[in-house]
């Protein structure tokens, strides 16, 4: 079994080496994160490994994880760079180094000086790590970078029951802004959803009790049948009134938030306004397609392009 160092104890680095050790796939050597107290609650959390408070006391690993936010990455690579140098003039080969950004190519940890580079983006969201114990299965991993560390990676994602596919360098920042899109902006829309509930005074529970069988509906019908038959609602029907209406209500919304006469002020809503508009233009491609006639669109058009 080869040995991995995790570098960066967070979300996803003790999810990937809790399961890698449940599942044997790697032997959990060395855990170091910027505080030691998170490096241990790692080690507590995987099962395995030791936590180290200083990044040199590292002991040598065949497979380096460095699962630090994307912004350190590449200065955490050159940090590592002394260690791994010495790592291969005692082992005679070097270690191999990845890293788990889904924006970033492997090129980004070169300052490390080992050819042995790799890229792996689990397409999965780790907001829970024990839930994500569990979740993980079933998602697809994007790999990216040298056929040593590829021929490494894939089978200790597929042990975890992943399913892994190839990408380019160049393929990886769309291919992840794609992901964001449908993952992370889908969060973004349900909070700007709540607080038009708020606005309306509707509390957070009940709205959250009423949107759950929808929002899983319409997911699911998305998957389903694809975005074009999936999109219901006043845009694919023509209600152009009813479109101007609710336009109305959250410019008036933003109005007396900019006056300082809403009665709900933690209600952001001239992102509201502006969302609204954006979003329903993007829409009309769509609700086109989906059978919105001709002179409907360019009446919708006209009132997401006022000001
Ligand atoms: N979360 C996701 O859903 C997800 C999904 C796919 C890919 N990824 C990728 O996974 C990587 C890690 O993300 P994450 O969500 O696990 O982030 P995270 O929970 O914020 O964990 C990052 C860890 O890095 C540690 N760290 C930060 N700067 C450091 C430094 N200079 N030296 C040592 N440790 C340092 C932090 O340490 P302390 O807490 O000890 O201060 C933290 O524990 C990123 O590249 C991200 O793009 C994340």
């Amino acid at each position: 079994m080869l040995s991995l160092n995790v570098v960066g104890a967070g979300k996803l680095g003790r999810t990937l080496a809790a399961l890698w050790h449940q599942n044997s796939v790697f032997e959990i050597a060395g855990l170091f994160s910027r505080s030691t107290a998170n490096a241990h609650a790692a080690r507590d959390f995987i099962g395995a490994g030791i936590a180290v408070s200083d990044m040199n006391k590292l002991p040598a690993a065949q497979v380096w994880l460095l699962a630090v936010p994307d912004d350190q990455i590449a200065t955490m690579a050159a940090a590592l760079a002394p260690m791994i140098a010495r790592q291969q003039s005692s082992a005679g080969q070097p270690p191999m180094l990845f890293h788990c950004s889904g924006a970033l190519p492997a090129s980004v940890l070169a300052a490390s000086e080992t050819g042995l580079l790799a890229s792996a983006h689990p397409v999965h969201s780790f907001a829970d790590p024990k839930r994500s114990l569990t979740d993980l299965p079933g998602s697809t991993v994007a790999l990216e970078g040298s056929d040593e560390v590829i021929d490494v990676l894939e089978p200790a994602f597929t042990a975890l029951r992943c399913n892994c596919i190839q990408l380019s360098p160049a393929q990886k920042v769309l291919y992840h802004t794609g992901s964001v899109m449908a993952c992370n902006y889908l969060t973004v829309l349900m909070d700007l959803s709540l607080q038009v509930f708020q606005a309306a005074g509707i509390d957070n529970h009940s709205a959250m009790t009423l949107l759950e069988p929808i929002v899983v509906q319409t997911v699911k019908n998305n998957f389903a049948l694809g975005p074009t038959k999936a999109l219901t609602g006043p845009l694919v029907r023509g209600d152009v009134a009813t479109v101007a209406r609710q336009t109305k209500a959250l410019r008036a919304l933003a109005e007396s938030s900019e006056s300082g006469t809403a009665a709900t002020p933690d209600v952001d809503a001239a992102t509201l306004a502006a969302m609204y508009q954006a979003l329903g233009k993007a829409a009309l491609p769509l609700a086109e397609k989906a059978g919105l006639s001709q002179d409907a669109r360019r009446q919708l058009q006209s009132i997401f392009d006022e000001t």
